[in-house]
């Protein structure tokens, strides 16, 4: 019995000192990022208690298994059977009991705080975001005039609401330094809130495994003061009527989302630069050689899977002219002639080294 004593004794020590090294380990290894929304400031006390509860469950469990194999290890001499134990009722109730009022704590726990972050807010900003194979686009129901964007800007310490829908597969909207994550599905709108506090360039990337691109599928987030915002809002309205055709065709090119494939500065994506594309020759796919004209810009504007440039994918989306006949409808309605696509054209022709 003494005995006992004594081995319990050493390994509580054990477990303690497995406990505390492990948590340091865990928190080396899995450093998180800034907590940059009110909603990180929330949830980061749940991460850190189950970094602890995990640090003490595997030094428990490593402990005991450690200290069984090499303490009580078979002696050289000892041909006897072990003592044969029939179970121990109290220990068995223990630890059932003990982790199950443990597990329902930690839900009730987490449950608050899942209310709490995802609670309306008056006063909160409404951004419409669209996930789609493979890129995002934001616009804002309460600034109309600012259109689509493929960057979301926020100003600080003001609560948004995501009102997130995909254009085609499941898709997710992850933020690291704000903690929170949502799916984005097809046909259905899906909420996500959350308020940054802290200014800064971050990144959101789709956390849900979308084809070809997935780990493309990035775009910057922005968050600045509320004077900054103000500022972007107001530069970002500018009427399309009061811009050049060519100027209008950038426009597009970002708000059609072209940009996500389409570099303008020479750098390879998942479709050919911009950057003196008119005039050059490419080979396509089945050894044919184009010169690009303009021609063959509205072509592959408008039918894309017909001539492909060697090196690429068929996996541009073939609804582009009727999208461009939708925006150009709307804008109609206002008193608002475009060519869509010849202002690409003309945008694209620009773009020369
Ligand atoms: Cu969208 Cu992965």
């Amino acid at each position: 019995m003494k005995n006992n004593r004594k081995h319990l004794a050493i390994v509580a020590v054990l477990v303690a000192i497995g406990t505390v090294l492990t948590y340091y380990l865990l928190n080396a290894v899995y450093q998180f990022p800034v907590a940059a929304s009110q909603e990180a400031v929330q949830i980061e006390p749940l991460f850190k208690f189950h970094f602890m509860v995990i640090s003490f469950l595997f030094a428990l469990i490593m402990v005991f298994l450690l200290y069984a194999a090499f303490v009580f290890r078979r002696q050289p001499d000892d041909e006897e059977d072990a003592p044969h134990i029939h179970g121990n009722v109290a220990l068995e109730i223990a630890w059932t009991v003990v982790p199950l009022v443990f597990v329902i704590a930690l839900g009730v726990w987490a449950t608050i705080i899942l209310a709490e972050v995802t609670e309306a807010n008056e006063d909160e900003m409404p951004v419409k975001v669209i996930g789609r194979q493979w890129s995002w686009v934001f616009s804002y129901p309460e600034y109309p005039d600012v259109g689509l964007t493929t960057d979301l800007v926020l100003p600080v310490g003001r609560q948004v609401r995501l009102e997130m829908e995909s254009d085609d597969v499941i898709h997710s909207f992850w933020v690291p330094e704000f903690r929170v994550k949502q799916d984005l599905l097809p046909h259905t709108e899906t909420i996500l809130r959350f308020e940054p506090i802290l200014e800064g360039d971050y990144k959101v990337r789709c956390a849900e495994i979308c084809g070809f691109d997935h780990t493309n599928m990035v775009s910057s987030v922005l968050i600045v003061s509320r004077a900054e915002f103000d500022q972007w809002i107001a530069d970002q309205s500018v009427s399309v009527a009061d811009l050049s055709p060519e100027d209008r065709g950038e426009k597009w090119a970002t708000d059609f989302g072209c940009v996500a494939c389409h570099s303008s500065n020479g750098s390879d994506l998942a479709g050919p630069t911009w950057l003196g594309i008119l005039g050059s020759e490419e080979a396509l796919i089945g050894g044919e050689l184009v010169t690009v004209d303009e021609l063959y810009l509205r072509k592959s504007i408008l039918d894309p899977g017909v001539q492909i440039v060697d090196g690429y994918q068929d996996i541009m989306s073939k609804d582009f002219e009727e999208r461009f006949l939708a925006k150009q409808a709307e804008l109609a309605e206002m008193g608002v002639e475009v060519d869509i696509i010849e202002d690409l054209i003309g945008y694209i022709s620009s773009l020369q080294q």
